[in-house]
């Protein structure tokens, strides 16, 4: 289980955090970068214009404004920030070049705002990134240099690693991340599970799996948003997240590059798992920016159960 450090005493912020563990002065640098923009992601969220943007994505989703706002505010920290080699976001086709020289720098794949639709409801949303050495984003994930991801909800929270254990920080009133946990870890086994795509799509594979999970008394917890959802697990110590491949998605819904690989990264360095069902997330070589997969992510036992029953079942 993670250490809490709720006492004042030990108010260390981000970056004393990045410095005392000794991060890679760019990549520290980066990380402060995409804090620094998640304060106006923040205020956007907090006051923004709530409309649509009355433009689309590359999936043909209608934008929100509020997407559109968000990968602006990134795009344009992370073209300043003199680190960045190249991007890719959920709300823009390709790759954007940003730097030909990709020494010491890194490459960083983004949700700008995760589950932005949930805004108007008045739910929890949150900004994924991946982060790699160089210029190439289409490596498998098991190559990133880090990956962290800012959640906004009651709290504003930034939970990140950089290979050596998942740290979470919180958004003060002076809006600096303050440490609140090192070392998060997850217990072995999950009595919370959060099933995501329509069950009436579920194969039977997942089918049993679900209904095994509900045999073991396991409790049902699923918000639509991947951040708050995969956050509940981390800061729980234990829980099981799956938005499967279903008979009508073979890939489920989740972007490899800059949803699955970076929670990937998280909860493998917090002693989890996450596979597509039949391989680990993190070995996928993507062909392209949005390509997609099915994923079961969490406590390690209950994700080996549920490849089990697919390698059974399908
Ligand atoms: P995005 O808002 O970036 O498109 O992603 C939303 C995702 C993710 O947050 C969540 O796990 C999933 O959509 C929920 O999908 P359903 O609404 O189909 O359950
Ligand atoms: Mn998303
Ligand atoms: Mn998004």
């Amino acid at each position: 289980m993670s250490t809490s450090t709720g006492s004042t005493k030990l108010q260390v912020d981000l970056r004393r955090h990045l410095r005392e563990e000794g991060v890679e002065p760019n990549l520290a640098h980066l990380i402060c970068e995409l804090a620094e923009a998640s304060k106006y992601i923040v205020n956007a969220i907090r006051t923004g214009d709530l409309g649509v943007a009355g433009t689309s994505n590359l999936y043909g989703e209608e934008q929100l404004a509020l997407d559109v706002l968000s990968d602006r505010i990134l795009i344009k920290r992370l073209t300043h920030s003199g680190v960045v080699s190249n991007i890719v976001s959920e709300e823009n086709d390709g790759v954007i070049p940003v730097s030909m020289d990709c020494a010491g720098k890194y490459a960083v794949a983004f949700d700008p705002l995760d589950g932005s639709s949930l805004v108007d409801v008045n739910l929890a949303v949150g900004t994924i990134v991946s982060i790699y050495d160089g210029c190439d984003l289409l490596q498998p994930g098991r190559n990133q240099a880090g990956a962290l991801y800012i959640l906004y909800g009651p709290r504003t929270t930034l939970v990140y690693s950089v290979g050596n254990g998942v740290h979470e920080f919180n958004m003060n009133h002076l809006m600096e991340y303050t440490l609140t946990r090192s070392h998060i870890k997850l217990k072995p086994s999950a009595d919370l599970y959060s099933p995501g795509g329509l069950r009436n799509c579920y194969t039977e594979g997942t089918r049993l799996f679900v209904r095994d999970l509900e045999e073991r008394g396991a409790k049902l917890r699923y918000s639509g948003g991947f951040v708050p959802d995969i956050n509940q697990l981390l800061i729980k110590g234990q829980g099981i997240f799956f938005y499967p491949h279903l008979t009508n998605a073979a890939n489920g819904k989740l972007r490899v590059l800059f949803e699955l690989n970076p929670m990937a990264y998280l909860v493998e360095q917090a002693g989890g798992m996450a596979s597509t069902g039949t391989e680990r997330i993190l070995d996928i070589c993507p062909e392209e920016p949005h390509a997609r997969a099915p994923v079961f992510i969490g406590c390690s036992e209950d994700v080996l159960r549920a490849q089990e029953f697919i390698a059974k079942h399908g």
